[in-house]
């Protein structure tokens, strides 16, 4: 069973892209796929923030990511880009730590205009990271995600649920075509 992890970048709590990235785990579950969790919140600010490649806490995430088959890393856009702490993260990690692994990037912001710092930011980076297999990513808007109970989404946008609910099937059939060619 191939095993999805979601990378949540936000430093906040509670979170609208952490709830939309819970959302993505429980609609991969329902269809068959495994999932876990990590959040730079779980990181060691000092391993982060001093370059310690080969902290506890790191040496754990890098475990994590390399078990992962695939990835939906999902961050909050901040001054236009993605936040500070993910890409603090993202530096620790080795260079191939991506590679053969599919990628789902989303991205949750405040207004449209910086809805192409997913291409322009972020693919960069995955890219350098050795992903080669980097799905169309999925920007949600603040205005169409509702936090309720501090933690759980809900969309008050159809046509922004489906945006992401495309961005997962589009996720799922990554898995589908490699276990028929197994
Ligand atoms: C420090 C900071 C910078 C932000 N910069 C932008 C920005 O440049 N463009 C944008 O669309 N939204 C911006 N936002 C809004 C967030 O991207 C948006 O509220 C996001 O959904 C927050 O996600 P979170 O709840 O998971 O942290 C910013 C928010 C913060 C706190």
């Amino acid at each position: 069973m191939a095993h999805i992890l979601t990378i949540g970048g936000s430093p906040s709590t509670p979170s609208r892209s952490a709830g939309v990235l819970e959302h993505a785990r429980a609609y991969l579950n329902e269809r068959g796929l495994q999932t876990s969790n990590l959040s730079v919140r779980d990181l060691d600010s000092e391993e982060l923030l001093c370059g310690k490649f080969n902290g506890p806490t790191m040496l754990k995430a890098k475990e994590i990511v390399a078990s992962a088959d695939g990835i939906i890393i999902g961050t909050p856009v901040y001054k236009a880009a993605y936040t500070g702490v993910l890409k603090a993260f993202l530096d620790l990690l080795p260079q191939s730590a991506l590679a053969n692994k599919a990628v789902l990037p989303v991205a949750t912001g405040g207004t449209l205009a910086h809805m192409l710092a997913i291409d322009y930011a972020l693919k960069p980076v995955l890219s350098n990271l050795g992903a080669t297999h980097v799905l169309t990513g999925v920007y949600l808007l603040d205005q169409h995600l509702e936090l309720t109970n501090d933690q759980d989404i809900w969309f008050t946008s159809h046509e922004a649920e489906e945006r992401l609910t495309a961005g997962l099937d589009s996720l799922i059939e990554v898995f589908a075509n490699r276990s028929e060619r197994v």
